[in-house]
């Protein structure tokens, strides 16, 4: 098997490569001065099984059209299989129509990987369990919520504690870390938000809250879902808000605010690498490579 990356999550890539025992197989991606981009795969790959790594986060579109490249570079090269991990799903909101004239941008880029030559994907907490219906292939979806119930546990909180899910399409996820931490209670706040301007709103909860709270989302982007809940959160009496969130979006100046908002600790993945800019001290990053390696393997 040969395991190659783009250029979106490298750290993450290598760590995957090395609990497989493997090195990461060159290859190039070569920059035109007007932003194109150019690959090429610099190893013998002819009969083999590859794997390839990226993360389609931001930039979005540039990190989907350097995988499309390595794929098609792999696919002309006489590759057996190619399994795309992407830890990070890019366009995984926009999975149906939600107001009349919208296109469904999953659906779109399943179509692209398939068309590219993609045999399997692997991707790690996927907005809806229904996204891997868009897909014809095989889809491993891997959740991070094991790792969060692990660390739960190992720093003991569970005393006087409850987990929340920041809005009501978070349910399903709550549930089952509940079911993970001997049935700890949850609440659920109903939230919303303005789909013109993005704000978001949340003025109830339903269930109770506890003096810990932990927060479980599957990603944060502009950081103002969790600022929000952490307020009301804070009103309604709670003491420590920690957060729980697999995706490290971070638009917009997400860091700042968060470092800035009434929540304790940030927990987040390396599905999607953070550079040291978008660093802050509340922030906390666990690492997703065992699973994805064992679903390699
Ligand atoms: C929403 O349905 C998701 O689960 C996240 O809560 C949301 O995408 C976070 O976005 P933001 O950080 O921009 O509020």
């Amino acid at each position: 098997m040969k395991i190659f990356s783009g250029t979106s999550n490298k750290p993450l890539a290598y760590k995957i490569a090395k609990t497989l025992g493997l090195k990461l197989s060159p290859l190039e991606v070569f920059i035109f001065s007007d932003g194109e981009k150019r690959v090429r795969i610099l190893d013998k790959v002819l009969g083999e099984d590859t794997v390839v790594v990226q993360s389609t986060s931001s930039p979005t579109d540039e990190n989907y059209m350097e995988l499309f490249f390595i794929v098609d570079g792999l696919k002309r090269s006489g590759a057996k299989s190619i399994t795309g991990v992407l830890p990070y799903f890019g366009y995984q909101r926009q999975d149906h129509v939600f107001r009349e004239g919208e296109a469904v941008s999953a659906k779109v880029i399943a179509q692209i990987l398939e068309t590219v030559g993609i045999s399997k994907l692997i991707a790690v907490e996927l907005h809806s369990i229904k996204i891997k219906e868009v897909f014809s292939l095989p889809v491993v979806h891997l959740s991070a919520l094991s790792l969060f119930a692990k660390t739960i546990k190992e720093k003991g909180w569970g005393k006087d504690c409850a987990l929340v899910s920041p809005d009501m399409g978070g349910i399903r996820r709550i549930k089952l870390m509940s079911e993970m931490l001997n049935n700890m209670p949850f609440a659920v706040i109903e939230k919303n938000r303005d789909l013109a301007s993005g704000e978001v709103f949340a003025d109830k909860i339903q269930g109770e809250i506890k003096k810990t709270v932990i927060i479980v989302d599957d990603m944060i982007s502009s950081g103002e879902t969790i600022v929000v809940a952490a307020k009301l959160l804070k009103e309604r009496g709670a003491q420590d808000i920690i957060v729980f969130a697999t995706h490290p979006v971070f638009s917009k100046d997400a860091p700042k605010i968060l470092q800035d908002s009434f929540v304790k600790s940030v927990y987040v993945t390396d599905t999607i690498f953070v550079p040291k800019n978008k660093q802050f001290p509340k922030l906390k990053v666990l690492s997703v490579a065992g699973m994805i390696a064992e679903a390699i393997r």
